[in-house]
């Protein structure tokens, strides 16, 4: 049990990659705060997360965009659980569409949720994590942040200043025992990618060597091993978990 005693946060956990990577944790032996937007998913994974591997997560629900709940509710957990030791800042939204036309409401609710959402739970759980002089904070990327995509001017903006964030942090945490790092999923199965055409993901493929799209396991896989003791001397990195799409 990798994770035995360790408490993590996941945000975004409600489906997709967060659940996935929620799931991972609990079955290395983690306690999770399975933390989603719409509160009807976050306890339904709560709920499974308890069927399977016995009474180790909670549900709670808040928009990541908004720092005073977000304080708010780092304070909750950190209550209830006593400690946290593992934060993957999961949660992000697309709102895409080709540069000169977007609007300023879609460009700000991408950097909100994307880039501003990881900062607020950041700074719910970094004091704490300083005192025990320990912790993992693993922020999900894109590879879009590391390549840019046409029509996501907001979204790669938003990936690319997470990946700049998660170094800064990874330098002013080091001394104390903290790493910080991101991944960059490609091409992932979820309800994200489900809205692309057949045509795009059918060009997608191409471009990919494994020629295939990953799963939410497979980012669970990678932030599981950042997060745990065996990666303490890897910090300020961004891994790609993306079959081999950017190298
Ligand atoms: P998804 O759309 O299935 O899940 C996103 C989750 O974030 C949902 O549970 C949603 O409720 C939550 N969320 C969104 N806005 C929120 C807010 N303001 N407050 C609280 N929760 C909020 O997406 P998926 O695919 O599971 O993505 C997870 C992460 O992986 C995202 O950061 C995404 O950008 C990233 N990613 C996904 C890729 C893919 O191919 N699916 C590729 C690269 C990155």
């Amino acid at each position: 049990m990798k994770f035995a005693n360790q408490v993590a946060i996941i945000t975004g956990a409600g489906r997709g990659i967060g659940r996935a990577i929620a799931l991972k944790l609990a079955s290395e032996g983690a306690r999770v705060a399975v933390v989603s937007r719409t509160e009807k998913n976050s306890v339904q994974v709560a709920e499974e997360i308890n069927a399977r591997f016995a009474g180790l997560a909670r549900p709670y629900s808040v928009d990541v965009a908004d720092h005073a709940a977000v304080q708010e509710l780092c304070a909750k957990i950190t209550a209830d659980f006593t400690r946290v030791d593992i934060l993957v800042n999961n949660a992000g939204i697309t709102r895409d569409g080709l540069s000169m036309r977007m609007s300023v409401e879609d460009w700000d609710a991408v950097l909100a949720t994307n880039l501003r959402g990881a900062f607020n739970f950041y700074q719910g759980v970094a004091r704490g994590m300083m005192k025990q002089r320990s912790g993992r904070i693993i922020n999900i990327a894109s590879v879009a942040g590391l390549m840019g995509n046409a029509g996501q001017a907001n979204y790669a903006a938003s990936k690319a200043g997470l990946i700049a964030f998660t170094k800064v942090i990874a330098r002013e945490l080091a001394t104390r025992g903290i790493t910080a790092n991101a991944v960059a999923p490609g091409f992932i199965t979820t309800d994200m990618t489900d809205v692309l055409s057949q045509e795009i993901k059918d060009g997608v493929v191409k471009q990919i060597p494994v020629q295939r799209f990953g799963e939410p396991d497979d980012i669970a896989s990678a932030v599981a091993f950042l997060a745990s003791a065996e990666a303490r001397y890897i910090t300020g990195q961004c891994l790609p978990v993306d079959g081999g799409l950017v190298m």
